[in-house]
Order: C-alpha cells, then sequence, then structure tokens
C-alpha cells in the first residue's frame, strides 16, 4: 500500500460540521509542520517530487484535486473532496497534485521540518534511488 485514506472524525452540527486530526492516533507520525496550497490556478501541477524522510496527510480543506502517487512500480490516483478525509503517503514515494477546483486549498501534515535535502526532484534520480 503505497497511500491511504484515512477518514477523521466528523461531528456533525446543524450549526456547522467539525472534524479534526490527532498527531500518533488518526495519522501513524508526530506532526512537525503544517502548510497549505491554495490560489491554485486552473489546469496548474503542484508537488511533482519525492521524499526521502518526510510522510505527510494531505486533506482537501476545501474543494478538490487529485494526488497521483507513485512508488517506482505502482501508481494510483486518489481524488480528495471531503473535509474529513485524507490521504496518508509513507516516505519514498513520488507523488503530485492536479485537477484543482476554483477556491481549493490543500492542507498538508507533515511528518518533519522543511528540508531541501529531503527533496528527490527528478524522476530518473528516484526511480535509482528506490532501487538502491
Ligand atoms: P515545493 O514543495 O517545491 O512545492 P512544488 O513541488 O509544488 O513546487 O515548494 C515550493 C517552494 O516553497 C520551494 O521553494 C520550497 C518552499 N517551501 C518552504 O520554504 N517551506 C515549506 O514548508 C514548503 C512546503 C515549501
Amino acid at each position: 500500500m503505497i497511500a491511504r485514506l484515512i477518514n477523521l472524525p466528523k461531528i456533525e452540527d446543524p450549526r456547522g460540521n467539525l472534524s479534526f486530526v490527532e498527531e500518533n492516533n488518526h495519522i501513524p507520525f508526530k506532526i512537525e509542520r503544517i502548510y497549505w496550497i491554495y490560489d491554485v490556478p486552473g489546469g496548474q501541477i503542484r508537488g511533482g517530487h519525492a521524499f526521502k524522510k518526510q510522510q505527510e496527510f494531505i486533506i482537501a480543506l476545501s474543494g478538490s484535486f487529485d494526488v497521483v502517487v507513485n512508488s517506482g512500480s505502482e501508481k494510483k490516483r486518489f481524488h480528495l473532496n471531503r473535509s474529513y478525509s485524507g490521504l496518508f503517503i509513507e516516505n519514498g514515494i513520488w507523488r503530485h497534485m492536479d485537477n484543482f477546483s476554483t477556491n481549493s486549498v490543500a492542507l498538508v501534515l507533515s511528518s518533519t521540518f522543511y528540508s531541501e535535502e529531503d527533496y528527490i526532484r527528478d524522476f530518473k534520480q528516484f526511480l535509482k534511488w528506490h532501487k538502491a
């Protein structure tokens, strides 16, 4: 399994729904960083790379988009469009995001601080790294 969808608690309320996520509980890592991607112009692609160490959990807080994950031997596309569900991605997986709807917001919970050394930005290099 190179990535899996995790449903979060959803507290339904006529005043508006509420969801939450707890580290090492709903998701299997400690959160060291949170970032979000927004104002994505139609047709744009984000996040085409892999991480050596970072594990992550991606939620479509608003709107929808696709996350495409690739282990080098297996490729899968996930459509995220619920505020109470997210995609957990192990380290060592190539991934990109596309098909962003207008006003969508991608929230990313990360297991590591930002480190450019953790990125593999070249797909051929990723395949080599993966086999090594
Ligand atoms: P990047 O992860 O490369 O996004 P994409 O693959 O979609 O282009 O991030 C874009 C830029 O933002 C890059 O220069 C690094 C910087 N950045 C940070 O400084 N801190 C962060 O937490 C993140 C995610 C990116």
